[in-house]
Formats: structure tokens, sequence, C-alpha cells
């Protein structure tokens, strides 16, 4: 199955170190974000990659290709190593798109009809990175298997939370697996189905991009794929699945804050380090 990477957002929310750097090569300690997803792919067994990019933004296409330079330089320090995690993907599929305008999500994945062809898809949100013991994708892959349909990853959110995010109400057909019967973008608290959050995991279906084509005739704001998704639920059975495993929203400042501290906590390198400043910062009545 191939997965599209929808990356060309402007990334307003980490202005100014979005003005140069892509949003997606912002490190999460020492590896960009981007990185993260592409892992989580490649353990799920994905390596057919589509990227939807911007102009500007070509710092995302040469890191997953060779630096000679770079790459001699360390050899010759026999520090080659540094690069391991990343050199396994210098052997993967990468096809690039230019979203030459950020007009959505949805125009974006609409970008990517002709390099999905006829089957079904993945899509990924770098900006949702997922620490799990399985591979969230890999979740979403098996839930696909089993029933065929579209699938959608969840989260509960907080009340508070609710008109940041898709939320959706549904029937649960099995464990963690509900088919959804009301899906509404960022709606307010007292207007939302539930507390059901769509989170930036997909398994989509090629019908969607017909509808994505008709969604883009609506007027003004940004294409939205919920638009789509709800457009299709009419025609077919879309799941909810809630992915095990523990979501960050590395997309926002604060969320970024948390996502930071939890790698490092999880991390066998920088566990002990963190905890420790953690508790020493926590003692400290200062703060
Ligand atoms: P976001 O809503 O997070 O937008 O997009 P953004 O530009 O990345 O960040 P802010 O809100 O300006 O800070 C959700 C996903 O859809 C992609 C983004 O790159 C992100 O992965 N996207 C968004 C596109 O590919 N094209 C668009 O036109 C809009």
């Amino acid at each position: 199955m191939k997965i599209v990477f929808p990356v060309a957002g402007v990334g307003t929310r980490f202005l100014p170190a979005t003005k140069e750097v892509p949003k997606e090569i912002l490190p999460i300690i020492d590896k960009p974000l981007i990185q993260y997803a592409l892992e989580e792919a490649v353990q799920s067994g994905l390596a057919d990659f589509i990227f939807i990019t911007a102009p500007g933004k070509e710092a995302l296409e040469r890191y997953f290709a060779p630096n000679r330079e770079l790459d001699e330089f360390l050899k010759r320090h026999r520090k080659a190593h540094l690069l391991d995690g990343l050199q396994e993907f210098y052997r993967k599929n990468f096809s690039y798109i230019r979203q030459e305008q950020a007009l959505g999500f949805g125009h974006a994945i609409a970008l990517a009809e002709k390099a999905v062809g006829d089957e079904a898809f993945a899509i990924s949100l770098p900006d949702d990175l997922i620490l799990s013991e399985r591979p969230a994708m890999a979740q979403m892959l098996e839930i696909y298997e089993k029933y065929r349909s579209p699938v959608i990853a969840f989260m509960e959110v907080p009340r508070a939370d609710i008109p940041r995010y898709g939320i959706a109400a549904g029937k649960f057909i099995a464990e963690r697996v509900f088919q959804i019967e009301k899906l509404v973008e960022k709606p307010a608290i007292a207007d939302a189905p539930s507390n059901f959050a769509v989170i930036g995991r997909y398994i989509m279906t090629p019908d969607i991009f017909p509808l994505l084509r008709e969604t883009a005739h609506g007027a003004g704001a940004e294409i939205q794929l919920t638009d789509a998704v709800i457009q299709l639920m009419k025609k077919r059975r879309v799941l909810g699945y809630f992915f095990e495993g523990r979501r960050f929203d590395a997309g926002t400042t604060l969320g970024y804050i948390e996502t930071l501290i939890h790698v490092a906590l999880h991390r066998e390198d920088t566990r002990d380090f963190t905890r420790r400043l953690l508790r020493d910062l926590a003692k400290n009545e200062k703060l």
C-alpha cells in the first residue's frame, strides 16, 4: 500500500522557525518530526512514500536522499553510524508532488490521485507523533484488511479541546472499532456529538478522489478531507478506530514541548537525565 504524507502546510504556528525550515524537519531531540512518521510507516510494512510538498520545502526532499560530502566526512571520522537510522530510507521509493498553493489538507490529498492509482492508500500527518508498542499504522492496516472499509484513527479528547478537531459519533461494531454515523469538523463544544477526535492516520479508498474534486468546487476556505469523507459516508461504511498508544500533538508549541519531554522519557539514552531534571525542577519551590 502507498502512503501519502501531506507536508505542504505553511506551519504558521511555528513561525519564525518555519520561515526557512519546514515544520516537519524541526527535531524532537535529534530526529526530525517527519522521520518518526516514516519509521512508523516502515515498521508497518509500507515502503512507497508520496510527499505532497510546497515550494520552499525542498529541504524535506534532500533530507531523504544521500549527502555525499557528509557521508565522506563521517566515514573519514569513523562516524558513519550517526546516519544509520536514515540510510535505510535511501533505498525506499519516494515521490514528491508540489502543492503550489496551501489550499488545504483535502486539496493536498486530491493531488495524490494519479500517484495513488486505483487502490486503497494510507495517509499520515507527521504533526501527530504516536508512541505505541505496535505501530499505529500497522494497527490501522489490520483493521482495513479485516473490514475492507476506509478507516480513520481516533482518540478521546478533553471537552475543552473539541473545537480543534474533527469529531465523530457512531455505533461500535467491535472493540475499538465503530462505524461513523456523524462527523463534524471543529464543532463548538455544545454542538459536538461526542469527544471522539480524528487523529492524523487514515486508510482511504480511491472513491474519495471524485468527492474531493467536488468539494473543490466549494467557495472560499481550505478544502478539508472531512467534507469529502462526509460524502463518502453516504455511499459506504467508514470506520473509526481507537488506536493503542499515546499521541502527541507536535504541531502546536505547547504540544511540541510535551512531545519532546515524553520522547526524552521514552528513549533509553535520555530517560535518566530527563527524569532527574523533571524531579529537580518539581522540587524547586520557585517554579
Ligand atoms: P495544519 O492545519 O496543521 O496546517 O495542516 P499547517 O500549515 O501544517 O500548520 P499551521 O496551522 O499553519 O501552524 C494539517 C496537515 O495538512 C498539511 C500540513 O502540512 C499538515 O501536515 N497541509 C495543510 C497541506 O499539505 N496543504 C495545505 O494546504 C494545508
